[in-house]
């Protein structure tokens, strides 16, 4: 045994106790000719203090940080005014009798006994030392709770965990497919599951009647801060239920959980509000709102049906619409500031920005002098702003419209403070449309995914208007993300080709994609749905961090690259030839 307690966990109750413990030096400092370290595991620090003169001791004032020690010695109390009440383990520390390096450290690419700035790339590069940091450590310890929780809770309602493969066929969630190229047989790939949808339906037509796994998906697509190339899923899938029965099952697990791990946190609201989809988009202009403020989207057309302003007249005209968001208390804002919340709305696509400021002077800001008095009050009427408020406009399409404001809204919430970081405003969107317009590929796309049962009633609209079929999905949204999202599943064969045809798939490709899915549905698939809550996502927000790299143990960089091993990276010759594969080198561009 290399030590008889850990770092963390000593106390008074074990003053003159003889003690072994290993760990890390955390912080090492020489006072008085006496050597006094930190000494670090898992489970805390603790002061352990040598004096080097005495023999075998020696080594303790050669340790530098992070070199692992195991030491033996007797727990004391320590000197009156030396305590550290900020410290679990600092009313004692451990006098050394021996001590052996078990292990010497290289000098550090950077502190980890400090929460600095650290270059990601470094903090990447090193992540084996990142994550000895606190603040990983506790990541990571709450992240295991939190897939703790769901395995059981799931476990106790009658879900039993089925591993589903990663060698498999294209599952498309709406981004490219990760292909792995077969040895076996030669110019065929498998394709990484972007998500295990296709196979906990099969597992609905098995019998499985209530699935779950913690599953890796993997999608190729691009970067952002809440989105990596591989992330876990808590996936679900439920048979002979309805919406609700699997809305029930998901706000009760997270309810609970919240209940359970994460004691400083508060629900919003319990039940959770509920909105449509039109309903979000037409309140908050986006359909995964932040709840924990207001700060709503308003529509203004009908007031300015007579405006002169021509900004304004086009936008109607065009069939678009001028839509405000009121930022409170800030009719102040100088000159300097509109413009730069202008050059904000045009990175979100807008052509400009309009603002009109209720300064307690009187009504100012660009849009003043094109609105009228009446049309002031109006607003007012509609929107509840008040003297000492900035009202902001943006006359678009209505997609532009919503899309700036909404982003926006959220840049006024981080500016004010208006979210409190410890609230947690679960909601559910349902009814989202079926088909999206793909504008880029003139065709329709699934919003969801290709499975997803259209409403009932909606079915005549296929042939007439697909852009106004609704379906029975859902997404769970927290704090102004998507964390989850899920839908009742076709279950019947007809239905499935039907979409697949409308999505553009011709008859050989529906079949050599999709023909075991479809043949399964005609063997007595049973009615189900489920759905699937990211869980690095939620996990972030649990942890109040900024990305979701923090909260996983090794992931990849902003540009995909895992740059402490150095992947990807090429493929040798030989293993080439076995795949039969040659490399087209891309052709260099002259920019
Ligand atoms: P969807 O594609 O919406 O649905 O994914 C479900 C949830 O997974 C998380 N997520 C991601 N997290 C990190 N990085 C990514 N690249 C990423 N992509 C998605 C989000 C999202 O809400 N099979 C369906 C679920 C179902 O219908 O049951 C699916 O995968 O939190
Ligand atoms: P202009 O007439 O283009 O000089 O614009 C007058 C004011 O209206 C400026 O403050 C612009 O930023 C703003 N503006 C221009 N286009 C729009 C738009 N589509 N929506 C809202 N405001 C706009």
């Amino acid at each position: 045994m290399y030590k008889t307690h850990t770092c963390g966990e000593l106390r008074s109750a074990h003053i003159g106790q003889a003690v072994t413990l290993a760990g890390w030096v955390h912080r090492q400092r020489d006072h008085g000719g006496v050597t006094f370290i930190d000494l670090r595991d898992r489970y805390g620090l603790v002061q352990i203090v040598g004096d080097p003169a005495l023999p075998g001791l020696e080594v303790i004032q050669d340790a530098r940080q992070e070199w692992v020690l195991q030491i033996s010695g007797e727990v004391r109390r320590r000197p009156a005014g030396a305590e550290n009440p900020n410290l679990a383990t600092g009313e004692i520390e451990v006098e050394v009798k021996q001590c052996q390096v078990l292990n010497p450290s290289k000098p550090l690419p950077f502190l980890i006994n400090k929460d600095e700035d650290i270059d990601e790339n470094v903090r990447l590069k090193y992540r084996y030392l990142d994550l000895r940091r606190e603040r990983m450590q506790k990541n990571m310890v709450l992240r295991h709770k939190v897939i703790k929780f769901m395995r059981d809770y799931l476990s106790e309602r009658e879900f039993i965990e089925v591993e589903t493969p990663f060698l498999f066929k294209t599952t498309p969630e709406g981004a490219r497919d990760f292909l792995v190229p077969s040895r076996m047989q030669p110019g065929t790939f498998y394709a990484l599951p972007q998500s295990p949808q296709q196979l906990k339906q099969l597992l609905m037509v098995a019998g499985v009647d209530r699935y779950f796994q913690i599953a890796r998906c993997m999608r190729d697509e691009d970067l952002r801060g809440d989105r990596q190339l591989e992330f876990t899923q808590l996936d679900l899938e439920m048979s002979f239920v309805e919406r609700d029965d699997v809305l029930d099952l998901v706000e009760g697990l997270f309810t609970d959980m919240v209940k359970q791990i994460l004691p400083e946190k508060r629900l919003l609201a319990s039940p959770w509000p509920r909105l449509t989809h039109a309903e979000a988009v037409e309140r908050y202009g986006s359909d995964k709102p932040d709840m924990r403020f207001g700060m709503e989207v308003y529509n203004l057309g009908d007031i300015f049906a007579g405006s002169d302003f021509r900004v304004f007249q086009m936008a109607l005209e065009s069939g678009g619409v001028i839509k405000c968001i009121v930022a409170p208390g800030c009719s102040e804002y100088t000159r300097k500031e509109v413009d730069a919340l202008t050059e904000f709305a045009k990175t979100q696509g807008a052509k400009g920005l309009a603002t009109l400021a209720l300064s307690a002077e009187g009504v100012r800001g660009t849009a003043q002098k094109f609105i009228k008095p009446e049309e002031v009050e109006a607003i007012q009427q509609r929107t509840g702003a008040k003297t000492g408020d900035l009202v902001l406009f943006v006359a678009d399409s209505n997609s532009v419209a919503n899309k700036t404001l909404s982003a926006l809204r959220l840049l006024f919430r981080d500016k004010l403070n208006l979210a409190d970081p410890n609230l947690l405003a679960f909601a559910w969107v349902v009814d989202f449309p079926m088909f999206e317009w793909s504008e880029e590929e003139q065709k329709w796309d699934a919003a969801h995914h290709p499975f997803t049962m259209p409403k009932m009633e909606d079915l005549p609209k296929f042939e007439t208007d697909p852009g106004q079929i609704l379906s029975d999905a859902y997404d769970m949204v927290l704090n102004g993300y998507e964390t989850a999202s899920g839908s009742i599943r076709i279950h019947r064969s007809d239905i499935q080709h039907k979409v697949f045809e409308l999505l553009g798939l011709k008859d050989e490709e529906i079949q050599s994609k999709f023909g075991h899915l479809i043949e399964a549905f005609e063997y007595g698939a049973p009615p189900h749905g489920g759905m699937a809550p990211g869980i690095d996502r939620l996990v972030m927000i649990f942890a109040d961090e900024p990305n979701i790299r923090e909260v996983i143990a090794f992931p990849k960089n902003q540009a995909g690259r895992d740059v402490m091993a150095e992947a990807p990276s090429p493929a040798s010759e030989r293993q080439l030839q076995e795949l039969h594969i040659r490399v087209v080198e891309p052709e260099k561009s002259d920019k």
